[in-house]
């Protein structure tokens, strides 16, 4: 049986791709701050033997222990999957909770992606969450938008360098989804015309098919969303960041 350690697992996308996978007989460790939605999530689950592991990821002593956790238990997968963005202009928001969002988008995946990738042998893979706005700007979202394409430009390229060893790295980048995440961000799902928000359902359906196929190093969820990423392909990047900078949630506070 294959055990997949996934961050943010107590809600949303994490939460539902865990369901997904256990529905496939994988044995999960769900990882995030409050120990009983955790708890309540591992329950959730069908098949049993599942872990919850508490942990504050921007907090360098939580974020060891999880490391501690990658190299002793052996995992066959890891999906940095927690993540939080916030919406507003860039100089109205407090600098520090802009670079603990970085801390936690960034630094934290970064140091997991690093113990999980020491010990990992032929079969095993490695799933990073990006963004749809890996591949844009979001005025009203700048600095969550930049760590996005950090996210995934990482990930394309552990994707070359442990290939070799079969060791298969996904970047995988969801659009607008209905999950919490745009009210812990400041904003509302409500804010995204309907027909670009996917359900999670669908989300971690995507995902956990990349993952079994192990092909693509990138992968941009939900055809509405490749559809509109190759139109944006089209426009030059000034048009492009002034329509991101009239829809964004973030620019109309
Ligand atoms: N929803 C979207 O529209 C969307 C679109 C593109 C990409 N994404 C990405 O998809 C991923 C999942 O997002 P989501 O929509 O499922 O968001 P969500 O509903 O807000 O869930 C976030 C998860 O991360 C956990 N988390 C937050 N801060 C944490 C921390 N400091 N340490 C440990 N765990 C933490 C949360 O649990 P606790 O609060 O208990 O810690 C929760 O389980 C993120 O990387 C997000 O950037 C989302």
């Amino acid at each position: 049986m294959k055990k997949v350690l996934i961050t943010g697992a107590s809600g949303g996308i994490g939460l539902e791709t865990a369901k997904q996978l256990a529905a496939l007989g994988y044995h999960l460790t769900l990882v995030a701050r409050n120990e009983d939605k955790l708890n309540k999530a591992a329950k959730s689950l069908s098949g049993t033997g599942h872990t919850v592991f508490a942990a504050d990821l921007t907090s360098e002593e939580d974020l060891q222990k999880v490391v501690n956790d990658l190299k002793t238990e052996k995992y066959d997968v890891l999906i940095n999957n927690a993540g939080a963005g916030l919406y507003g202009k860039f100089i109205e928001m407090p600098l520090a909770d802009q670079l603990a969002t970085m801390h936690l988008n960034m630094d934290a995946l970064v140091t997991l992606s690093y113990g999980f990738l020491q010990n990992a042998s032929a079969g095993d893979s490695l799933v990073n969450i990006g963004s749809l706005l890996a591949h844009s700007s979001l005025p009203g979202a700048s600095v969550y938008a930049a760590a996005k394409s950090f996210v995934a430009n990482f990930s394309e390229s552990l994707w070359y360098e442990f290939k070799r060893k079969d060791v298969f790295v996904l970047g995988f980048n969801p659009g607008a989804a209905n999950s919490d995440f745009h009210a812990h961000a400041g904003g509302q799902t409500s804010d995204f015309p309907k027909f670009v928000v996917s359900s999670v359902e669908d989300v971690a359906s995507e995902l956990v098919k990349a993952l079994e196929k192990r092909q693509k190093p990138r992968v941009v969820q939900g055809w509405k969303n490749r559809f509109m990423l190759f139109g944006f392909r089209l426009l030059n990047r000034k048009s492009a960041v002034n329509i991101m900078g009239k829809i964004s949630p973030g620019m109309h506070s």
